[in-house]
């Protein structure tokens, strides 16, 4: 089976078209072999998920790689301290039978009855003590429940172990990756009395993740590449790649999906070399289509009319507003990857965005024009 261009989650090299992102995992690789605990907070469909899988990948003969995520995993779960610790191992058994049938048995005997984090903790220090390789833990839509205390619980877990471990007095994973759209970070655990205090901030050992996860165009000609070469075209592709960034700004699910619809749509029978015009056409396919990434974005503005009316003023008035990391409305704007920073002003972070916004902004002014006689811009 040939490849394809994919924009329904994670990618894979065997099946999917893909923009080469050795380049990041390499840097993220640095921070995995400096023992660095950290988040990957991106907006959806930004491709975490397949960074995680890319990481996996390239550690996995160095490291033992636990890669799990919170997905599913059940609002119940988290509301019994016993039932999420057993959880939580069952999912690295689960993974570890896909990855290493040893270590798999190893942590199945040590894993007898867990009542609570304490105990947890104590298979994890006997675990990793007893591990052939360093162990590498990634918890991917680690956000799901992140408004839990049995999570920040969890996560004041690692970090406690971090630190005794920093000191020569605890075995435990070498690095922790969570990932998720929001920052685990900026939590705030309930103080509930004097003892917990220093539990204020549970993820506050993670370092900052820098790392630019957008598609610059020399990265986009990596992809088209390898297109052109599979279906024997000769295309101008470094000028296709700065078109395909000029309209997406390198937004993962943008620049793939934009691809898809030229290739399965715009020449579904027939492979033909792509034009600047044949991505216009896909702008405007994508720009009247449905997909999950618009339909989180409608609903994210239809449930903060704050947001809303911001993005509004400045999208339908053309109003001009500083960006300010402490306004905690550019804050959600700019976690959701709908604002960006341009110049000390707050800016829709892709032409399509700003385009998408603007219709539904406008379609819906029409609903009020019908119901009061107003004229839109008034
Ligand atoms: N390396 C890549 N090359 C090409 N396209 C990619 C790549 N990584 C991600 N994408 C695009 O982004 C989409 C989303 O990727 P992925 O599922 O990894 O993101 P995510 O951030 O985990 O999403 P979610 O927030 O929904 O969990 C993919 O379906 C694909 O269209
Ligand atoms: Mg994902």
């Amino acid at each position: 089976m040939g490849k394809r261009f994919n924009s329904t989650g994670v990618c894979v090299s065997q099946k999917h078209y893909m923009v080469d992102i050795s380049n990041k995992i390499e840097q993220i690789k640095k921070l995995i072999d400096n023992e660095f605990y950290f988040t990957i907070n991106r907006p959806r469909q930004y491709g975490k998920t397949t960074t995680l899988n890319e990481i996996n990948n390239k550690l996995k003969e160095l490291y033992l790689v636990i890669n799990i995520s919170f997905e599913g995993i059940g609002d119940i779960v988290f509301e019994d301290e016993k039932k999420f610790c057993n959880k939580f191992l069952k999912l690295i058994i689960k993974e570890l039978s896909f990855v290493d049938k040893e270590e798999k048995e190893r942590l199945e005997k040590l894993n007898l009855e867990i009542n609570d984090i304490e105990e947890l903790s104590e298979v994890i220090t006997r675990f990793v003590e007893g591990a052939e390789k360093d162990v590498v833990l990634i918890v991917d839509e680690v956000d799901k429940s992140s408004n839990n205390q049995l999570f920040l619980s969890f996560i004041g877990m690692l970090r406690n172990k971090y630190l005794s471990r920093e000191v020569g007095k605890d075995f435990t994973f070498k690095s922790v990756i969570l990932a998720g759209v929001h920052d685990v970070k900026s939590l705030k655990i309930k103080i509930r009395n004097e003892n917990e205090a220093k539990y204020n901030s549970p993820w506050n050992i993670a370092v900052d993740f820098n790392i630019d996860m957008s598609f610059s165009p020399k990265e986009i000609i990596t992809m088209l590449n390898e297109y052109a070469i599979e279906n024997s075209l000769l295309m101008d592709i470094d000028k296709l790649s700065e078109e395909l960034h000029f309209f997406t700004s390198g937004y993962p699910f943008l620049v793939s999906r934009l691809c898809q619809i030229v290739d399965e749509k715009i020449y579904e029978f027939d492979k033909e070399p792509w034009t600047i015009k044949d991505i216009h056409k896909a702008v405007k396919i994508i720009l009247e289509e449905k997909n999950t990434l618009f339909d989180s974005l409608i609903k994210n503005l239809e449930n903060n009319k704050e947001l809303y009316d911001y993005i509004e003023d400045i999208i339908v008035r053309g109003n001009v507003k500083s960006f300010n990391n402490d306004n905690p409305l550019i804050e959600l704007g700019y976690l959701y990857g709908y604002f960006e920073n341009k110049d000390g002003k707050v800016n829709i972070s892709n032409r399509i965005f700003s385009e998408r916004i603007y219709n539904y902004m406008i379609s819906k002014l029409e609903n009020d024009y019908n119901k009061t006689g107003i004229c839109l811009g008034q």
